[in-house]
């Protein structure tokens, strides 16, 4: 093996390799080991505060099997890790923060190539950006998503079914009992959330984008394929290290144009926008919301899990997973991608089929004509919007309303079920102070729950838009996204109750109906809100966080 990068440290001359070796033989290691093998990093984002992340230990040592096999040594380390559950304000606020503890982990340490292990939502975006900044050979092994839940005869997926049920739960249709057994089993082993929310919809992307073994991202976390998988990635990354497989040659516009086009046909998160953005921004390649747009209109979401469909994420692992999709629609894709294992993408596709056509539909019995995804602009929202068209009720897609307005998520909580809240099946639900810099951390605040008082009258959709981001595995016709957000005077700040709003999503428009000399009389009257933080990180982030179409990355982490 070439030079490699570790022997800067083991191999230094003097005293310094010296202790070097001495140091790291304290964990027990024989005198031969750091001699010049590659050292692997495991990167893992196990953590008691992240249940979707939970069994990573165990992923961990399968791949350490692999790298002891292949000759390598592997060091296993932490990061922070963020569980979508826990944290506050919302764990978008510290994915850049993660992608900058794995960036200088893999950059300050010893080490050749490193195999990032991920699941719940942020994980595997912030590893993807750290490790496209350090730029040593990377892999990704997914935790993979948990196995269905089964409540009464019901199959269960964890987040979509959850919000579907809490809705009969609020109108008082579930009984206490019946909602205290839906907890106990709707989340029921350890793995990210078994539909295609934001995790499956990243880790698959992963796979797409060329950053794992073929075939790995939609392996459940129980299942005993998960850890053989793991620990042949172990291998496989250290034949990395010769040919230099570092994620700027895997990971390029083609490559995320390849992701782009899976997201589409998977009908997957909106959030899958705005980090791959990020992630290749980091790399120094400008994905922009027309690039969405543009793929969407070609691809159809042909793939028929929650929250878009009707199957979960291990019914797509048994159909075939990413290889059987990939294949399915290989004539859209760039297949000459390189992957981490050295073969094209193409290559590694070539034998997969699907083998249950109803999970993974031919293209001529799509879910949707179109991708998931759509990108509306207009006077609302000048630097674009987003909306999970596949995941919404077909008949409000082009519609017209009176706005009701709502200052802030508190004030929607607290007026949006009372008996005499003035909507009707036409109103438009608008609510501001949620994007990055306004919430702050732009959490999933998107998904405005009904009003009690129209699911009485049995309604059970409405449009509903906002700047704050929606999770995956939601539902409904909700706009995203909006930017610029309202904390920064962009248009949704100037809505007024009452204004007539215009939703077009085959005409990808967004317009606020009010003249131009009146937006501008109210914008002259704007004042932002007081900003959140003086100090620490919440001040550096509302200092460098962009805006949700350039993907909410530091303005100064980019190259
Ligand atoms: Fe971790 Fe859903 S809470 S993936």
């Amino acid at each position: 093996m070439k030079n490699t990068r570790s022997r800067e440290w083991f191999q230094a001359p003097e005293y310094y390799g010296f202790a070097r070796r001495a140091w790291l033989r304290s964990e027990g290691f024989p005198a031969d080991v750091f001699d010049g093998k590659p050292v692997i990093g495991i990167c893992n984002s196990w953590s008691e505060l992240n249940n979707c992340n939970l069994h990573l230990r165990d992923v961990a040592a399968a791949v350490k099997r692999g790298v002891w096999a292949a000759g390598g040594v592997p060091l296993e380390f932490p990061t922070i890790s963020l569980g979508e559950m826990f944290m506050r304000p919302t764990t978008m606020m510290y994915r850049n923060l993660m992608a900058m503890d794995v960036e200088e982990s893999i950059r300050a340490n010893p080490l050749d190539a490193v195999v990032l292990l991920c699941g719940c939502d942020k994980t595997t975006p912030a590893q993807l950006m750290g490790a496209a900044s350090a730029d040593i050979p990377a892999m990704v092994v997914p935790g993979g998503p948990m196995l269905a839940g089964e409540w009464r005869g019901q199959r269960l997926g964890s987040g979509t079914d959850g919000k579907k049920l809490f809705d009969q739960y609020r109108t008082g249709r579930l009984t206490e009992e019946e909602w205290c057994e839906i907890e106990g089993c709707i989340a029921r082993t350890s793995g990210h959330c078994g539909v295609m929310g934001t995790a499956s919809t990243m880790t698959s992307l992963a796979e797409a984008l060329g950053m794992t073994l073929p075939g790995s991202a939609n392996i459940p976390a129980p299942d005993s394929r998960r850890l053989a998988m793991a620990e042949l990635s172990g291998r496989a990354v250290v034949d990395m290290i010769e040919p230099g497989l570092t994620p700027s040659r895997i990971m390029t516009r083609a490559a995320f144009e390849n992701a782009i086009t899976v997201l589409m046909a998977l009908g997957g998160s909106t959030n899958a926008v705005i980090h791959l953005i990020a992630i290749a921004g980091r790399l120094g390649i400008d994905l922009t919301l027309e690039d969405f747009d543009r793929i969407s209109r070609r691809t159809a979401c042909i793939v028929n899990v929650k929250p878009s469909g009707e199957y979960l994420m291990e019914d797509l692992f048994y159909a075939g997973g990413i290889p059987a999709v990939m294949h399915r629609i290989q004539d859209q894709l760039d297949g000459d991608c390189a992957t981490v294992n050295g073969k094209t993408i193409g290559e590694n596709i070539s034998g997969a089929q699907s083998r249950n056509d109803a999970v993974i539909r031919p293209r001529d019995q799509p879910l949707y004509a179109e991708g998931g995804i759509a990108i509306l602009h207009g006077n609302l929202a000048p630097h674009g919007a987003v909306i999970k068209q596949s995941a919404a009720s077909k008949h409000l897609l082009q519609h017209r309303g009176r706005a009701l307005v709502f200052e802030t998520r508190d004030e929607m909580l607290a007026q949006v079920d009372r008996e005499d809240l003035p909507v009707d099946r036409d109103t438009v639900l608008v609510m501001r102070n949620c994007g990055p810099k306004g919430a702050p951390g732009f959490p999933e605040w998107g998904h405005i729950p009904m009003p009690r008082k129209l699911l009485n009258e049995g309604v059970t959709d409405m449009v509903r838009i906002s700047d704050a981001r929606m999770s995956g595995t939601s539902f409904g016709t909700v706009v995203l996204h909006v930017a610029p957000e309202s904390a920064i005077g962009g248009p949704l700040a100037l809505v007024e109750t009452g204004d007539e709003i215009v939703l077009d999503v085959p005409g990808r428009k967004l317009e606020l109906r009010v003249p131009a000399d009146e937006l501008e009389r109210r914008s002259r009257s704007f004042t932002p809100p007081a900003a959140h933080y003086t100090r620490g990180y919440g001040r550096l982030f509302l200092d460098h966080v962009t805006q949700a179409d350039l993907g909410c990355d530091f303005d100064f982490l980019r190259p």
